[in-house]
């Protein structure tokens, strides 16, 4: 099921989301409806807390490159209770946008590479070393479980450019 999306301005995306306790029925359904929602809505990633639900759980979907360089969709992943380490001293500055702040795109600086440790749908644990663009979708969607969204990681300077069109989002999406 298609879940509706919460947008910048709603103070839910501020908020801390809790750890999943149990993997039951019905989270394993949310993480489903999170991946569908995702594809819907042409995102590579999401936070629960997205389509507000204040748990720790984060979908990607990576974005891959054939030998020729050209980009693709690999497989859907599913994160609970992610916790992300040993982020790499090497940085990177690329182009993001995010679901809750429809339109908007705007460099940002992130490390190249970062270990994740999490549960998957099964509560298997993943423990694992992500490099290059899926590390950043995963350091992202991990914002949003800390109530962080990428304008945040913009210089005082952008912020505040970027204001007004924010001020926009805030005012059509949420009444
Ligand atoms: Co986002």
């Amino acid at each position: 099921m298609i879940l509706p999306l919460i947008y910048y301005g709603n103070n839910l995306l501020r908020t801390r989301s809790g750890k999943v306790k149990q993997i039951d029925p019905e989270i394993k359904q949310l993480c489903f409806d999170m991946i569908e929602t995702m594809d819907a809505n042409n995102g590579v990633g999401l936070a629960a807390i997205q389509v507000g639900k204040p748990f720790r759980i984060i979908v990607i979907r990576p974005v891959l490159e054939t030998e020729n360089g050209e980009s693709y969709l690999g497989d859907a992943e599913i994160y609970i209770n992610p916790v992300l380490s040993n982020p790499s001293e090497n940085t990177e500055i690329l182009s993001e946008g995010c679901l809750s702040i429809p339109k908007l795109h705007f460099d940002v600086e992130r490390p190249v590479s970062i270990h994740i440790e999490a549960l998957d749908i099964n509560g298997d644990k993943i423990s694992k070393e992500i490099i290059g663009f899926k590390a950043r979708e995963i350091m992202h969607e991990n914002d949003h479980l800390n109530g962080v969204l990428f304008i945040d990681r913009l210089s005082a300077k952008k912020r505040k450019e970027i204001e007004p069109a924010l001020k926009e989002i805030k005012e059509k999406f949420n009444n």
